[in-house]
């Protein structure tokens, strides 16, 4: 009986070892196993409560249950060779060890809404962890942004839109606006685990069951929020991996825009950062090199998590109701983005929280006299000028100045319309205190904002060791 498919009742011959080899899922669903326990004594609890099994025979398969997670957890479970996958496992060994009673464990399920529910179980602690790195990374950059500082006197740097440098901003403002992306990210993956806290468990293979479980009293003992609504869409949805997978690729991608700048920051060129040796890398040729192989990485890593989804999405693309075994392809995709986004969270945190920042290099940048050109134009503006001409004024300024390789200030204050007044806009440190508007970069503002997003961590902290703690 070990050797052979838990569904042989109904075949002559064994399985190929080709097929075995091509369907077979426990060398990746081999981590669900706690989840598989946990959906399974639950089931049985379901089935003591509806008197399709005796309160003994409950306890006696729960036992089995539990002796295999200790085996699990030991590493001594074996596994033999016709496990298709870790559900299959468990069963055949829950029957190895409590006989004919542990037969009865599957009554009234499939295999379908079983790994729908021991998936759903997965995600719904997995991306809770998921979200605390991300809000973990929040907290790096929200630190590193108060230590930049918010008021007068903080440190600035350019800022780009083209990567051109545009207007001097604060280096906290910067620090933020990644912050707030993030702290978006774990709101989304919030959401998504309260989306998929539905039981589908109960659903059977497809049209639920003839005998008289109940729904509610299973989802409830598994914790989940809710139950399955109908059961063909309960066996079939993988919308909730969908939605995983594209809260992933959207880390991802916000990870890769925050890497792409720190290659730019470390970069000599820029010189606004410099690594700790401990989160750099060296090169095996190059002996003076020193990499931001992190920053990259994160930056490269986007593209395999987006691809994790578009796999995905299109696995899931014209399947038919309910079940069918494309499902299978789910796994590892949402395994690999899970894993992988954890790792750079990780990496990445740690990087930005050692690295030591020039803010010296950043404020001479921001200090160039060009990008005052902006405020030369709003005083302007304030004087009565149309910003039309007060943009066009300061523009022929600007051109003549690189023309001539004359200083912007010297022309400004020889300008009959700006003077000498308006030439001290172009101090350095003058214009980043000029953004006063709602949101905007200067420290007035930015005070306001400081408040914002330490008080939007705190909420966020509140939810997530909630989400935390559930399971
Ligand atoms: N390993 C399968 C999966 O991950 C389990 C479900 C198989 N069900 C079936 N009826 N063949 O989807």
């Amino acid at each position: 009986m070990t050797d052979q498919p838990l569904w042989h009742g109904r075949f002559e011959s064994s399985p190929a070892e080709a097929l075995l080899k091509f369907t077979e899922s426990l060398s990746f669903d081999k981590q669900l196993w706690r989840d598989d326990i946990v959906g399974s004594i639950a089931h049985v609890r379901g089935l003591v409560q509806a008197k399709i099994v005796s309160i003994a025979e409950g306890e006696k398969i729960i036992s089995a249950l539990n002796a295999v997670a200790t085996e699990m957890s030991n590493g001594k479970f074996e596994f033999v060779a016709s496990d298709e996958d870790i559900h299959t496992a468990i069963e055949r060994r829950v029957t190895q060890i409590a006989g004919d009673t542990g037969a009865k464990l599957h009554t009234g399920r499939s295999r379908n809404d079983q790994v729908a529910t021991a998936l759903r179980l997965w995600c719904k602690r997995e991306l809770a962890q998921v979200a605390k790195l991300t809000l973990d990374l929040c907290d790096v950059l929200a630190t590193r942004a108060n230590e930049a500082g918010w008021g007068t006197g903080a440190v600035y740097l350019p800022g780009y839109t083209h990567l051109q440098r545009a207007q001097p901003v604060l280096l906290a403002h910067h620090f933020a606006a990644h912050a707030w992306a993030m702290l978006r990210d774990v709101d989304r993956l919030t959401q998504t685990i309260e989306r998929l806290d539905v039981s589908p468990l109960g659903a059977g293979a497809l049209a639920g069951s003839s005998l008289p479980l109940d729904a509610d009293f299973v989802a409830n003992e598994l914790g989940f929020a809710r139950r399955f609504n109908n059961s063909l869409d309960a066996v079939s949805d993988r919308d909730f991996v969908a939605e995983a997978l594209f809260d992933i690729a959207l880390i991802g991608v916000h990870l890769s825009r925050l890497g792409e700048e720190w290659v730019l920051w470390t970069t000599q060129e820029f010189g606004f950062a410099v690594l700790d040796d401990s989160y750099s890398t060296g090169s095996s040729m190059l002996p003076q090199k020193k990499n931001a192989d992190i920053a990259e990485l994160a930056r490269g890593k986007s593209g395999r998590l987006i691809g994790n989804l578009t796999g995905l999405l299109a696995t899931l693309k014209a399947l038919p109701l309910a079940y069918n075994r494309d499902l299978q392809e789910d796994k590892e995709p949402l395994f690999d983005s899970v894993n992988q986004v954890g790792l750079a969270l990780q990496a990445l945190a740690g990087m930005i929280k050692t690295a030591k920042l020039n803010s010296d290099a950043m404020k001479s940048g921001a200090d160039a006299q060009s990008l005052g050109a902006t405020d030369l134009a709003e005083w302007l503006v304030a004087q009565g000028m149309p910003f039309r001409q007060a943009h066009a004024h300061v523009g022929a300024l600007v051109s003549k100045s690189i023309r001539e390789s004359v200083s912007l200030a010297q022309l400004v204050e020889a300008d009959g319309k700006l003077g000498k007044q308006a030439a001290e806009l172009l101090q350095p440190g003058v214009g980043v205190s000029r953004r006063t508007t709602k949101g905007g970069s200067g420290p007035v503002p930015g005070l306001v904002q400081s408040a914002e997003l330490g008080a939007a961590l705190t909420v966020m902290h509140t939810r997530i060791a909630a989400l935390n703690n559930v399971r």
